[in-house]
């Protein structure tokens, strides 16, 4: 079979074509014209650009009430712990370490596994587990104010340090301000102007990336005044199942990181405060070159004493790291703590590790 040719081109001009009769005059009128409508436009813009940064001010400083979170708050820790790779001795020490801190506080824990939200997750990767676990924290125990997910691989290690005396209240003085969201250069950067009492969300970064295994999320108790809770609406949000498609490198937090630089509702909920001062890691960060400026950059992550938490971040990744292990020696130091604190030795006492299973690699 043939195709019939393709039409050929009109011989009429299209209508848009410059007029090539009008007069010099004509054209200098237009080109005027022209000009007196770019400032036109241009003065409008600034106008309205001035005007809406200035209801934007007006609205912030009203909305702030109280600038600090002060008195003792009601506080839940949220702990996921996953029984396929988790050994049962290894689950009862980090209980026991986190019964003991939340009996000293007041505070209460939430403890939970990946297998309750496999069907939400699967066939994502389990670590998305730790947000509807959060959300199931909220469900039951809707009136408490602020939910502190630690992962499952950390441990307490200065159990005197209260998260109110420690992080809500100095929390003014703690806030990193107007520096990159996402490390090492993200062009979105935290607020300048942000108020403790407007705070939902209090995070930390490591050298790479956000370091989403240990957050503060606020909630909103329901009532008549507060029907909308910024906690919901932001588990929702990160959980979509768009982002659980997307298969990012790293899973939840890289859906986390898209998140805060995307969606300013969230960037303005968002306070930075330094790893340490409740997500230390038990290794120290090497410094690294940066490859585009050429600049060294820092970071410190190692734990010291008198830290809050030793994080055992990564002990899972690969066979030179024990979880089991690692875990061990800080819950060693943590029962001296305690002991030093209350002239006894927690209850939970320490087995004899049992010796590893011989790898097969
Ligand atoms: C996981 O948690 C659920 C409650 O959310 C509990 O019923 C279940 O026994 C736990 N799984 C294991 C293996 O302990």
């Amino acid at each position: 079979m043939h195709f019939a040719l393709p039409p050929r081109k009109t011989s009429q001009p299209p209508p848009y074509v410059r007029n090539s009769n009008l007069t010099a005059a004509a054209q200098r009128r237009r080109k005027q014209i022209q000009l007196l409508a770019y400032g036109v436009l241009g003065v409008l813009t600034l106008y309205l650009f001035f005007k809406a940064f200035r209801s934007f001010r007006v609205a912030d400083a009203h909305e702030d009430g109280g600038s600090s979170i002060d008195g003792p708050q009601n506080i839940v820790l949220v702990t996921v712990f996953d029984h396929a790779t988790m050994s049962k001795d290894y689950m009862a020490i980090v209980t026991a370490n986190r019964d003991d801190y939340a009996a000293r506080h007041g505070y209460k824990n939430f403890y939970t596994n990946t297998t309750t939200y496999l069907n939400l997750v699967d066939p994502s990767p389990s670590s998305w587990s730790m947000i509807p676990a959060l959300r199931h924290a909220l469900t039951e125990m809707s009136s408490s104010t602020f939910f502190w997910h630690l992962s499952a691989d950390a441990l307490i290690t200065n159990p005197s340090l209260s998260l109110e005396s420690h992080i809500l209240q100095p929390l003014e003085m703690l806030m990193l301000k107007d520096i990159p969201v996402v490390p090492p250069d993200s062009v979105i950067h935290t607020f300048s102007h942000l108020k403790p009492a407007r705070t939902h969300l209090i995070l930390s970064q490591d050298i790479d990336n956000l370091a989403h295994t240990s957050f503060i999320l606020r909630n909103t108790p329901f009532s008549a005044q507060t029907p909308d809770n910024w906690a919901h609406y932001f588990l929702d949000a990160w959980f979509d199942p768009l982002y659980r498609a997307y298969a990012f490198q790293k899973a939840e937090n890289h859906a986390l990181e898209h998140l805060v630089q995307w969606h300013p509702t969230v960037l303005a909920k968002l306070v930075l405060i330094d790893q340490r001062r409740f997500n230390s890691y038990n290794y120290a960060t090497p410094p690294s070159k940066d490859p585009l400026t050429g600049n060294t950059r820092t970071h410190d992550s190692m734990w010291q004493e008198g830290d809050l938490v030793v994080n055992l971040k990564g002990c899972r990744d690969g066979a030179k790291r024990d979880c089991e292990e690692e875990m061990r020696y800080y819950f060693a130091k943590w029962m001296k703590e305690v002991d030093r604190l209350d002239g006894k030795k927690p209850d939970h006492d320490l087995r004899p590790l049992k010796t590893k299973p011989v790898r097969q690699d």
